[in-house]
């Protein structure tokens, strides 16, 4: 298989609670989507991927399931969610949605059941032990808000796993009802048409755990399972996970039989959205070279997501302890500003000091490193943070459409809506929504239309190669240029403040009338290459040569 969708995939990801809402009821709902759908087709974009979709107590904005076979009756049901998926194909984009099975909510009936009675056929769904675990008070993953990892359960008289938040079980992956169950969920929806998912949590997914070993082994092996399982269901079906771990362990997660990706096809670089933070705040490449060395080389199929923003805080956890320090010194020096001792919860345009250049340039980077691109809504737009919101809800506020009452989100009454819409400053909604940008072809929304554009016009972005050029440069300075079958993009990113120069003088003779295809301003034609020029914080996608 050559042609792979989601090698060329513009993804967009979407709350439907946020987005926009049909029935004046304050909560985004499928119809409303729908009626958006235009709008991200013009955007560009390929592939809708939606935050969970399901009914649930909404405790974890919906990352707590209840049921896996419905959508919450706040968005809808099953026939607008079929509706949905038949308007996005009309439009040329798939829809992917978040598959959260590392855990159910407690209110679950599957929890509910298994902690009634020893004799429930759910009992060991879940993860249970009788004695108190010695490793009760480790691996939270939301410190501050989250005490321990294992809770006693009164009625069961038991403690149990939970690796997020104590309303959210962990389901037990040894055991083979469970992993046929997961399957089954994937099967429906697959049969309703989305086009694959993105998986929650995935090394918890495959975490064995044992009462007392922080270090339980992982079941790698239900990966592969699953894997083969949807693709037999339904042959362009995709995986794209979430799994924030150590760079050597990256590859057991994508799989490799005989050189091919037999496991996940997609992981979100989280390796690479924090040294992306860590370049960004110190106007100085060298962070994403490394990252770019560092990456390891994939089996065939295997593809990153790239991202800067997505619905959880900015994870800075993997950088040391300094470099963590001068991101939030540069990008959230409040303490409100921080969250868990590793992240921001702040969206872009606000950590770039809402500076134009800064934003074009950290997105047309983000967009043209190697993977396939995901954007946040409300990104394209520059949108602002809420900090009187608590924790991760500062960055979920709604999307911001127009001057109307609730930034057009809604008809509610403003105290009615499922949170509030961002008002006042540069970033209320009076000042920043869809309708203005959209009638201004100088706006963020409008370069992000043409930047889209561009990049579907550099398909070696996504299917072929990305290398640094290693060459002399002033140092706010990045070159990197993407090989495929199609031919070969030169790309210059600058970082820093001031302007800076690089001789490509000897990729010539690669050349075919090289020329820029997107750049923060007018350039003198491109020539030898041998005296590049680029503003400060300013950018250049050079066309190298086009192959037939
Ligand atoms: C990761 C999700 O991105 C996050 O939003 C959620 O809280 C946890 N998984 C638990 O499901």
């Amino acid at each position: 298989m050559s042609d792979r969708w989601y090698q060329k995939a513009v993804i967009y990801c979407a709350d439907i609670d946020t987005f926009a809402d049909s029935n004046g009821d304050g909560v985004g709902d499928i119809k409303g989507l729908i009626g958006r759908l235009d709008y991200l087709a013009r955007l560009g974009i390929t592939c809708l991927w939606l935050n969970p979709i399901h009914p649930t107590p909404d405790r974890d904005d919906g990352y707590d399931v209840a049921d896996f076979y419905n959508v919450d009756p706040r968005f809808g049901n099953l026939g607008d969610f079929a509706d949905l998926l038949h308007q996005a194909r009309d439009r040329g984009i798939r829809v992917i949605i978040d598959l959260v099975v590392n855990h159910t909510s407690d209110q679950h009936p599957w929890f509910q059941s298994a902690r009634s009675s020893p004799d429930s056929p759910y009992r060991d769904w879940y993860v249970w032990s009788d004695a108190e675990p010695e490793d009760r008070h480790q691996g939270m993953v939301f410190p501050g808000e989250q005490a321990e990892t294992w809770s006693y359960d009164r009625t069961a008289k038991k403690w149990f796993y939970h690796r997020f938040y104590k309303f959210q079980p962990d389901l037990n992956i040894n055991n083979p009802e469970v992993r046929e169950e997961i399957k089954k969920i994937c099967a429906f929806w697959l049969q309703l048409g989305v086009s694959g998912f993105r998986m929650d949590a995935v090394p918890f997914i495959v975490e064995q755990t044992e009462p007392g070993n922080p270090d339980s082994p992982k079941d790698m092996e239900f990966l592969s399972e699953l894997r083969q399982y949807i693709q037999w269901r339904q042959g362009d079906a995709v995986l794209l996970a979430e799994a924030n771990v150590e760079p050597e362990q990256l590859k057991e997660f994508f799989g490799d039989a005989g050189g091919s990706a037999n496991r996940i096809h997609m992981l979100f670089d989280f390796m690479l959205n924090s040294r992306l933070m860590l370049s960004l705040a110190r106007g100085n490449p060298e962070a994403i070279i490394d990252a770019l060395r560092d990456t390891p080389k994939l089996p065939v199929g295997g593809q990153w997501a790239t991202f800067l923003r997505n619905h959880d805080e900015v994870d800075l956890s993997r950088l040391t302890a300094e470099q963590r320090a001068e991101v939030f010194a540069e990008f959230g020096p409040d303490e409100n500003m921080q969250l868990y001792g590793r992240g921001i919860r702040r969206r872009l345009a606000t950590m770039l000091g809402n500076d134009r250049r800064r934003i074009e340039l950290a997105y047309a980077l983000q967009f043209s490193l190697r993977g396939t691109p995901v954007l946040r809504y409300g990104e394209e737009l520059g949108m602002g943070e809420d900090l009187t919101q608590d924790g991760r809800n500062a960055i979920r506020t709604p999307m911001q459409w127009s001057l109307a009452a609730n930034g057009g989100f809604s008809t509610a009454a403003a105290d009615q809506l499922v949170r509030p819409v961002i008002t006042g400053g540069d970033y209320g909604y009076e000042r920043l929504n869809v309708t203005l940008q959209r009638h201004d072809t100088k706006s963020l929304l409008s370069w992000f239309e043409r930047m889209i554009r561009t990049l579907k016009e550099a398909p070696e972005v996504g299917t072929g190669s990305c290398t640094h050029v290693d060459v002399p440069a002033s140092t706010g300075l990045l070159v990197h240029r993407a090989d495929g079958a199609t031919g070969t993009v030169l790309f210059l990113h600058n970082l820093a403040p001031e302007a800076g120069e690089v001789d490509l003088g000897s990729l010539y003779p690669e050349a075919d009338f090289p020329n820029d295809v997107l750049a923060d301003q007018e350039y003198p034609e491109p020539g030898k290459l041998d005296k590049l020029t680029v503003g400060g914080y300013g950018y250049r996608w050079i066309r190298l040569c086009r192959k037939p």
